[in-house]
C-alpha cells in the first residue's frame, strides 16, 4: 500500500477567515480539524503518482510488472483521457491496462472489487487500485456548507492472488441512482457544458444537500455492512476493525452504534484529512495497517457511500 497527502494543510481557523464558520461548528458537527489541499498545478495523476510509487515499492514490484491499472476518482486531470493512463505513462507501466472508474467517495471499494474479478479469474496478476481527489479543484471556497468538508489525497494498493481463505473474502456495490440531485456537479458535463454563465452561477461546484445525505448515508452504510458480512458468513462480533468512509464522524459513529460495534474498533482519519471522496477509504486503510492497528488474520470491514447514490462495503480477512 501507499499513501500521498499534499503538504499544504488549511486548518479550521484558516476557514474562519474565509466563510461565515466556526472551529466549534466544524469540529462538533463533523469531526475535521484540517485537511490537505493540492498545490497549484498539482493534478489527480501527479498525487497518485506518489501513492503508487510507495504502495510498489512496498509491493517489491516495478512497474512493469502491472497487468492493470483502476484509478477511482470524480476529480480527474480533465475530462479525458483517464488518470489511470496518465498515471500509466508517468510510471512507465506499459504492459498495464488502464482505465477510471466514477462512484466517488464508495470508488475505491468499487475499483477494488473490479480490479478483483480479474485476479480471481486469472486473467491479470498484479493489479494496482487507486483511490484519488483533489476536491479542492471542486470545491466552492464561498459555501460554508460544503468548503469546510472537503480535502485531497490518494491512496494506493497493490492487488496479487493470495491463499484461499484469505485476502478479500467478500464484496457489495449497489446505487440507486434516483438521487443524483442531491449531491452532484451540475456544469462541465454533456448535458450543460461550460459557458460563461455556468461559470458565473458557479456551477462547476460540488452541491450537496447535506442534511438529507446524513440520514440515508446512516442507513445505507449499515445495511451494507450487514450484507456483506452475511455473504462472508461472519458476523459483527468477527470484525476487528472498520474502516468506513470518512464524510463525517458523526455519521460513522451513528452506523458503528447501529451495528453494535465499539468505538475502539472504528478507524478514523478525518481529523485530519476531511472527506477525501475515493481517496478516503484507502488512505485510512493504509494509516490503520502503518500505525499497526491491522494485524495478519485480522477481519477488516470497509464500508463507504457517496454520490450517485452508490455504496460498497468489502470484508477483507488480513
Ligand atoms: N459553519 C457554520 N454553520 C454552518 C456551516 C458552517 N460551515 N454549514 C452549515 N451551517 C449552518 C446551516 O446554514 C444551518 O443553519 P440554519 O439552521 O440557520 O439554516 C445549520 O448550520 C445546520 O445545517 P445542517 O445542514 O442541518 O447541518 P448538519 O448537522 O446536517 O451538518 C453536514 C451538515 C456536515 C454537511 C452533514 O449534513 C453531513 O455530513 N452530511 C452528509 C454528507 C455525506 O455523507 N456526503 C456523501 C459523501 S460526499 C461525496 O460523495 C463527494
Amino acid at each position: 500500500m501507499g499513501e500521498y497527502l499534499p503538504e499544504k494543510i488549511l486548518t479550521n481557523a484558516d476557514l474562519e477567515k474565509m466563510v461565515d464558520t466556526s472551529d466549534e461548528w466544524i469540529t462538533t458537527r463533523t469531526g475535521i480539524k484540517e485537511r490537505h489541499l493540492a498545490a497549484k498545478g498539482q493534478a489527480a495523476s501527479d498525487l497518485a503518482f506518489k501513492a503508487a510509487e510507495q504502495a510498489l515499492k512496498n509491493a517489491k514490484l516495478n512497474p512493469e510488472d502491472l497487468d492493470l491499472i483502476v484509478v477511482a476518482t470524480i476529480t480527474g486531470d480533465m475530462p479525458f483521457p483517464s488518470v489511470a493512463s496518465i498515471l500509466q505513462n508517468k510510471l512507465g507501466a506499459k504492459r498495464a491496462a488502464s482505465f477510471d472508474i466514477s462512484a466517488a467517495c464508495a470508488g475505491f471499494v468499487y475499483a477494488l472489487s473490479v480490479a478483483q474479478q480479474f485476479i480471481v479469474s486469472s486473467t491479470y496478476k498484479n493489479a494496482l487500485v487507486i483511490g484519488v481527489e483533489v476536491l479542492s479543484s471542486v470545491t466552492d471556497w464561498q459555501d460554508r456548507n460544503t468548503c469546510v468538508l472537503f480535502g485531497d489525497g490518494a491512496g494506493a494498493v497493490v492487488l496479487s492472488e493470495v491463499k484461499n481463505g484469505r485476502g478479500i473474502i467478500s464484496t457489495y456495490l449497489g446505487c440507486d441512482g434516483s438521487k443524483t440531485g442531491i449531491l452532484n456537479m451540475p456544469a462541465g458535463g454533456s448535458s450543460n457544458p461550460a459557458t460563461a454563465e455556468t461559470v458565473s452561477s458557479r456551477q462547476h461546484y460540488i452541491k450537496m444537500q447535506g442534511n438529507e445525505l446524513f440520514k440515508i448515508a446512516v442507513n445505507t452504510m449499515t445495511k451494507a455492512a450487514e450484507v456483506v458480512l452475511e455473504q462472508a458468513g461472519m458476523t459483527f462480533a468477527d470484525v476487528d476493525l472498520i474502516i468506513p468512509h470518512q464524510a463525517n464522524a458523526r455519521i460513522i459513529m451513528a452506523v458503528a452504534k447501529k451495528l453494535g460495534i465499539p468505538e475502539n474498533r472504528v478507524y478514523l482519519n478525518i481529523e485530519r484529512c476531511g472527506n477525501m471522496s475515493s481517496a478516503s477509504t484507502v488512505t485510512a486503510l493504509c494509516e490503520a495497517v502503518q500505525e499497526g492497528k491491522v494485524k495478519k488474520g485480522d477481519i477488516i470491514l470497509l464500508d463507504a457511500f457517496g454520490a450517485g447514490l452508490v455504496w460498497g462495503a468489502c470484508v477483507i480477512e488480513w
